[in-house]
This record gives structure tokens, sequence and C-alpha cells, in this order.
């Protein structure tokens, strides 16, 4: 895999928004006094996460992905603005699977980007699917997910469950190998309906990013983690053959209350056993997992949400 000598992600929605903490080194934020100002705005947060990432060879800009929507259009549109991103310059959309806070905003983010525009996503995603637990009932949570809607809004969609390339040194892994014993774990609640009938849903269309950075290494982004954030990280490891992980950042999905005990520790441990010299915890990651990552190995952990720019 080709690597990159930088690399520029935007947090343009998560579940959170940090205006408080200083700009630090790779890191700024679209801190009070920018929200306050005349001239600024107030960032959003969502329930739901939309990446927007910049690879660079020296001082060129080679190529801007979009990884998933948030869950509403509007918040997403109006944080891309704040952070200065034209749609209209976006190259490439990901899909990281078929739930409603990656895509719902993505029929509307299409539209803004207005051109015809390669869309990445694995066909699980268009499987009609359901959550059922014992306080609600929710069926068929992607039907507005269509490869007629996405199509009519400009998307040029290519189906694949194998890594592919998005850009210059940002690829997407495709379904991960799931081998980590402490990360089997089927989903409590959650089914595909096929033939009318419920099937448990081990979300196989969770796909996620890889992007090589030159003289760093990988920087390994999960969206909803439901592959699990070391098996992702594993298996970027395994198709590009690089080794080195650089920063692990996004949806660990270790938020849930279902979460079995033991597996948030288990995490932090290995993170910090590859020598991942950031942590950017998103979205599902939970606070447990932010408080314990945080406590355990401070000067790896990055505080980040809606209107991060990160830099490395
Ligand atoms: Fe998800
Ligand atoms: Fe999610």
């Amino acid at each position: 895999m080709e690597s990159c000598t930088s690399v520029r992600i935007y947090v343009v929605v998560d579940n959170y928004v940090d205006m408080l903490s200083a700009n630090e080194e790779h890191v700024k934020r679209l801190r009070m006094d920018y929200q306050f100002s005349p001239k600024g705005g107030i960032v959003q947060a969502d329930s739901g996460i939309c990446f927007v990432i910049d690879t660079f060879n020296g001082k060129t800009l080679m190529s801007r992905v979009m990884i998933d929507s948030g869950f509403e259009s509007s918040v997403t549109l109006h944080n891309m603005k704040l952070l200065g991103i034209d749609p209209k310059s976006i190259e490439h959309v990901l899909l990281s699977h078929g739930h409603p806070d990656h895509f719902g905003g993505m029929l509307g983010v299409l539209r803004a980007i207005h051109h015809k525009v390669p869309f990445t996503v694995h066909s699980d995603a268009f499987i009609p699917r359901s959550i059922i637990t014992n306080i609600t009932r929710a069926d068929w949570i992607n039907k507005k997910l269509t490869k007629a809607s996405l199509g009519k809004n400009g998307a040029v969609i290519k189906e694949t469950s194998k890594p592919a390339k998005l850009g210059y040194a940002i690829m997407s892994t495709g379904m991960v190998e799931r081998k980590i014993e402490f990360e089997k774990e089927v989903p409590k609640g959650r089914f595909q309906i096929i033939g009318g009938k419920l099937i448990p849903d081990e979300i196989k269309d969770d796909t996620n990013i890889v992007i090589n950075v030159k003289g760093k290494g990988l920087i390994v982004l999960s969206m909803c983690g439901h592959s699990g954030i070391i098996n992702t990280v594993r298996y970027a490891q395994k198709i590009t053959g690089v080794k080195k992980i650089y920063c692990v950042m996004g949806g660990f999905h270790l938020g849930h209350p279902d979460i079995p005990k033991g597996k948030i520790e288990k995490t932090v441990n290995e993170l910090v056993k590859m020598d991942a010299k950031y942590v950017v915890p998103l979205h599902c990651s939970g606070l447990n997992f932010k408080f314990k990552m945080m406590q355990k190995a401070p000067s790896r952990f990055i505080s980040s949400g809606s209107g991060t720019v990160m830099d490395f």
C-alpha cells in the first residue's frame, strides 16, 4: 500500500462536542471562542458519525474522502460549513454499514456533493434489519437505504466485501476477519429479515478504514466497531502488510450496557500493547472506555468530537 506524507482528519459529526479542551499538537477544535464569535457558529453533535479525510503528498492534496454521513444531513452540512469543507470537493464516499446513525444523512449530503461520486459499500447494508429489545421494537431500520435513492442522488455504487482503494494511501477494509476471542460477540436484539424470518445479525457489512502515513504507520478508523476494534486493527495490518500502528480512532462499540464484563479492560490493554501512539475514541466507544483509556495511558488519549481537526 502506498503511503501519504500527511493526513488531515475532520470529525464532521460525532455524538459529543468538546468545546473546552485546548488545542494541542496534531489537534485543533472549533472551540467556544470560535463558536460564539460572529464569524463562527455553534458546532453540533448528533447521534452518529461522519469523517472527511484528506491525504497529502507533500503540500499537494491527493484525495478527499467522506466516511458515513451522520444521522441528519442538516447537522452534517452545517458542521462542514463551519469546518470550511465544500461538499462538492468530496471525491469518494464510503458507507461503513447499514445503520441509520451512519447513513441517515446520506441522501442530503449526496445532493450537496452535487456530482456523481463513487460510493463503496458492502451489499449486506441493504438487507432489511430490525432491533428488538424488551423496551423497543424497531422494524426495518434501514428501509430508507436503497440503491435506487442513492443512485438517483449521484452515488455510483460499488458493492464489495473486499478491501478497496478509496483514495491516495487510504483504503477500506471490506469485511473484517473476526479472530479475537474476547470480541466474539453477537449483539443482542439485532436481526436481519430474510424471507420474512428474523435471523441474528452479525453486522458483517461492518467496513473500516486504513490510512498509511509515511514514517509513522497505520491510522485505523473504525466507524461503529461491530467487528471489534482489535480484530479491525489486526486485519488492517494483514491487508496492508504494515505492522506499525500509529493511531486507532472511531467508534469502538464499547458503550452499550450489555458489553461483556472485562471487555473494556482487555481492549485498553491490547491497544497499549500494540503501542498505538494515539487512541481517539468517538461515537459508541462509551464513557467507561474513555475513562479507562485515559487512566491507563493519558499520553495516548485524544479527546475528540464534532468539529475536531487532526493533522498527522
Ligand atoms: Fe452500527
Ligand atoms: Fe453507530
